[in-house]
């Protein structure tokens, strides 16, 4: 019990009580305070559902953490204890703002495990890959200004984009991830309106929360339209290297800095990376590249948000890069590849509880690496009703599609982590959260006489195609639902 807690003011005030005032009451006293930018301010529905999530009780689907149980205790011990004991006072002391030149080559060295080769003064070092879009926003939107981004978009940048006031545009993904040629026509209409977007927003691999992957065409001729038009991209990559099968693409990076010409720079490519994925979500590091100019805007723009990144992280995260395993190999790939075999058995067991308990009454995205599988359901469905429903009755979490539109679309999906649970309670969280699905479908049927869709289907064996290629709706199915709407 907190002193607020105690009825008896922890027993030692004499003051008397003060009367209970209600939330309006204490809303109305600051409001006339708050910046005009706060109206807009929305938390995110993952930060919302943490506290929800951490009673253990529930099997969260919903957050985006991935498994950092797998992480030996001893490693890192061994690690904590070198930082404290070579290098006390740099850990104990404020850094860089661009970040520790030991750190800067860890993330050089993950970038060429991407193919893509940067010049390491081209590289800032942030606190997680989230501060990048804070920065990127902080330097570049002005309330009003257009970012183009995908549609579903990663639920966590929805705040920070509402925040500077931006105006976002989004389009809808298909399974090759963002339709360059609807883009076109979308800057083409913008420009027609005065309206040129500052910068470009993507996640080309196993995007969060689709789950789908932007092509190799698509790729080629985002860079090339980033070129022609100079607009700024900003490539969000923190799932590229959690690929569990085919192959890698290359980065939009590094497609630019082929046709840039300038030894490995690019020149409308804001690259953003983290540690997150690939290592751990709690030493809080991730980073930027972009052009020198660019660079050094973030980099005045984090000098007032945080000074700098965490020394005692930035210098933890180096010592575990020093890492070998017995075979030579450094021990972050090592680890990597566990994580990779840990996911991919995961998601293969979403896929299957998928196909067993929400059957014909959805569909959902087959990702080939990453961390999510986006369900959608019926369109008479509300996920943000239908996680109400799932966490009082069933017990279990995921993200409602609306997170991830800046527009109200996005009601009858939902976003399901596959990485963070192990494969019982994936396949438990499934089949509760199928057993709301269909209660819902039976009761739009009852009420409206429609045909129920099929109750609880019998398990079904793996189809060896599932893992290849995501199935969003593409577009000509989409287009031919519109006309016939
Ligand atoms: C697409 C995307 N971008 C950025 C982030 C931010 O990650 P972090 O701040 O942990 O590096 C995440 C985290 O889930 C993400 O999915």
């Amino acid at each position: 019990m907190t002193i607020d807690d105690d009825p008896s003011g922890g027993g030692e005030r004499s003051s008397p009580p003060v009367p209970e005032r209600g939330t309006a009451h204490e809303l109305r006293r600051y409001e006339a305070l708050f910046a005009a930018r706060t109206r807009g301010m929305r938390s995110s529905a993952m930060r919302d559902m943490m506290s929800l999530t951490e009673r253990p009780e529930v099997i969260s689907l919903a957050g985006g953490l991935p498994d950092t149980s797998t992480f030996a205790p001893e490693l890192y011990a061994k690690l904590m204890s070198k930082v404290a004991a070579e290098s006390t006072a740099r850990a104990l002391q404020y850094g860089p703002t661009e970040g520790m030149a030991c750190t800067v080559e860890c993330i050089v060295e993950v970038m060429a495990a991407e193919n893509t080769h940067v010049d390491p003064d081209e590289v800032l070092v942030t606190t997680g890959g989230q501060q990048v879009i804070d920065l990127m926003c902080k330097a570049f939107i002005d309330p009003g200004d257009v970012i183009v981004a995908e549609a579903p978009t990663y639920p966590g940048a929805v705040p920070t984009f509402d925040a500077y006031q931006a105006n976002v545009v989004q389009i809808e993904v298909d399974s090759d991830g963002m339709p360059i040629d609807e883009l076109e026509a979308t800057l083409d209409r913008l420009d027609s309106e005065g309206r040129s977007p500052k910068f470009i927003y993507t996640i080309p691999n196993f995007q969060n929360p689709g789950g789908v992957t932007m092509s190799l065409p698509r790729r080629r001729r985002l860079v090339e339209v980033a070129r022609e038009r100079e607009i700024l991209v900003l490539e969000d990559n923190p799932y590229g290297l959690l690929r569990y099968e085919g192959e890698p693409l290359p980065t939009l990076h590094s497609l630019d800095a082929q046709k840039a010409k300038r030894g490995g720079a690019s020149d409308f490519i804001v690259y953003l990376g983290t540690f997150s994925k690939i290592f751990s979500p709690g030493v809080r590091l991730g980073w930027a590249v972009a052009p020198r100019p660019v660079m050094e805007k973030l980099n005045l723009c984090k000098q007032g948000a945080d000074l700098c990144s965490s020394p005692v992280t930035q210098l933890f995260v180096a010592a575990y890069f020093q890492e070998r395993s017995p075979s030579g190999k450094p021990a972050w790939l090592e680890h990597l590849d566990s994580l990779k075999a840990l996911y991919r058995t995961r998601r293969d067991a979403m896929l299957r509880a998928l196909e067993e308990h929400f059957g014909s009454s959805a569909q959902w995205t087959r990702p080939q690496g990453g961390l999510f599988i986006w369900a959608t359901l019926p369109d008479y469905i509300d996920t943000t009703d239908l996680l109400a429903r799932a966490l009082e009755s069933e017990g279990v979490a995921f993200v409602p599609g609306r997170s991830a539109y800046l527009d109200g679309r996005g009601a009858s999906s939902m976003r399901l982590n596959f990485a963070g649970m192990p494969e019982q309670d994936i396949g438990e969280g499934i089949r509760r959260i199928g057993k709301v699905v269909r209660e819902q479908v039976g009761l739009f049927g009852t009420l409206t006489g429609a045909e129920p869709a099929p109750a609880e289907q019998p398990p079904a064996s793996v189809d060896p195609g599932l893992a290849q290629v995501v199935e969003l709706p593409n577009r000509e199915q989409r287009e031919s639902k519109r006309r016939s709407s």
